[in-house]
């Protein structure tokens, strides 16, 4: 195959995300924005290239993350960079560099954007994807983890997911009661070590607790009379999450309690939460976060507590295509130029429009009429404005509306306060969110 013949795909587990569905991902993230602006939160933009130490040292050297899925490089500088795996670390950085850490503490934001895991593509789950995420940092209080739990909540009910969605909530204990929870595990595990797969025999001796995130049927039957972590909470642990409930019931968000809720990095403290949905398969999770107190302090900053959580796009996307959800995009006039005077006469018509907030479209009057007219019916214009040569020898064009097919003519001079004196500007984007 010669190089000219030769097709270009994407590169395996990440994906283009073309029209008509991009313009449900901008109702969904417009939501979101909608959404968490009520809230105060502010949008945070970080660079997608890191120093791989960030990584290793916020997300922890013994995830999975960091031990199989990041793509690291180094660059003809020789620095060890990594394309980032997920957003917390790096929006702590940014909160460490930029003094906010020191100057704000109480400091929330939100922030959208592409991340990277070498993991093994299916269903939900690819090397690129889309999160949408929040951090609140330098608030111990746990109204500040009911906040994030019942902020995602009132976002997923906006973009009509709430019946897809279940709210799941554990504590996963601190560096008092975990390693005496820790402890308890590894001696149960003992016992059947033998019997558990290769990567759980890993984490008994590296991280006991992610044992539950083990998706294999013989170590999850295993797992059944496991000790729970409930039990081992100091007193802290329980009081803290205890409000955290307590605020959820207060503001009727369904949850339940999960004690498998481990998550699968390093940096979580205390409260863990998931959103969860049964019409995902394997990959369930439309969006996890939880409470990361300690991780300011270890990538150099001062000692200030963290809860957040990302929601994946993808996944959001999938449940809403499940459920029919659709968005439009409706132009509201298509412009049918027939000859190059009509060209040059519509083309300032047209920008004008444009300029008032109108969505037009044309075809640059590269065809015939009927074939103007039937692009028009395709994207769903509610008027045609007709200009040829026999219009402009007259000064005027035809203007037909779609749905009823009444023809109107028109002086040219008059067609800019005509169509925004009827159409308004309220048709850009319609949806059904
Ligand atoms: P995470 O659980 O690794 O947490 O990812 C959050 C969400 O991102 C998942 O629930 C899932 O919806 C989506 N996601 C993760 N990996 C993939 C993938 N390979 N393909 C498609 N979607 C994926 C974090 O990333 C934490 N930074 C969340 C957080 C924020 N914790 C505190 N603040």
């Amino acid at each position: 195959m010669s190089p000219a013949e030769q097709k270009f795909r994407t590169v395996k587990g990440m994906m283009d995300i073309m029209p008509p569905e991009s313009h449900l991902w901008q109702m969904v993230e417009d939501t979101a924005k909608r959404i968490f602006c009520t809230h105060s939160y502010h949008e945070i933009r970080t660079p997608i290239v890191e120093y791989t130490e960030l990584f290793r040292r916020g997300v922890g050297e013994d995830t999975s993350v960091v031990e199989k899925e990041m793509y690291s490089f180094i660059d003809q500088g020789e620095d060890n960079l990594t394309i980032r795996p997920e957003g917390t670390a790096s929006v702590v950085r940014a909160y460490i560099e930029s003094g906010a850490s020191i100057n704000e503490p109480m400091t929330r934001y939100y922030y959208m954007g592409p991340m990277f895991r070498r993991e093994r593509p299916q269903k939900g789950r690819f090397r690129q994807f889309y999160q949408i995420g929040l951090e609140l940092l330098g608030v111990t209080d746990p109204a500040a983890d009911a906040e994030i739990v019942a902020m995602t909540w009132q976002f997923l009910t906006a973009i009509g997911l709430k019946g897809s969605i279940k709210v799941e909530l554990n504590s996963i204990g601190c560096k008092e009661c975990r390693p005496k929870f820790n402890e308890k595990l590894v001696g149960f595990l003992s016992k059947f070590e033998d019997c558990l797969c290769e990567d759980c025999k890993r984490r008994i001796v590296k991280n006991p607790m992610r044992i539950f995130d083990c998706k294999k049927e013989a170590c999850k039957a295993r797992l059944k009379d496991a000790p729970r972590i409930s039990k081992y909470w100091c007193e802290g642990c329980r009081t803290h999450f205890d409000k955290v409930q307590a605020i959820l019931t207060n503001v009727s968000i369904p949850f339940v309690i999960n004690e498998t809720i481990v998550r699968g990095l390093d940096y979580y403290v205390s409260t863990a939460f998931e959103f969860i949905s049964d019409n995902l398969g394997a990959q369930s999770a439309v969006g996890g976060g939880g409470r990361y107190d300690g991780l300011v302090r270890s990538l150099g900053g001062p000692d200030v507590a963290g809860v957040g959580i990302a929601l994946g796009m993808e996944r959001i996307i999938l449940l809403l295509n499940e459920t029919g959800k659709k968005t439009e995009f409706l132009p509201d006039t298509f412009f049918a130029v027939l000859g190059e005077k009509a060209k040059l006469t519509a083309f300032p018509i047209i920008e004008n429009l444009r300029s008032q907030g109108l969505t037009i479209d044309w075809d640059y009057g590269a065809k015939s009429l009927k074939a103007q007219m039937r692009r028009a019916g395709k994207v769903g214009a509610k008027k045609v404005v007709i200009i040829g040569d026999t219009e402009i020898e007259k000064n005027i064009a035809i203007i037909k509306n779609m749905d009823t097919g009444m023809q109107q003519e028109i002086n040219l001079s008059d067609i800019c306060q005509n169509l925004s004196r009827h159409s308004g500007t309220d048709s850009d984007i319609k949806g059904t969110l």
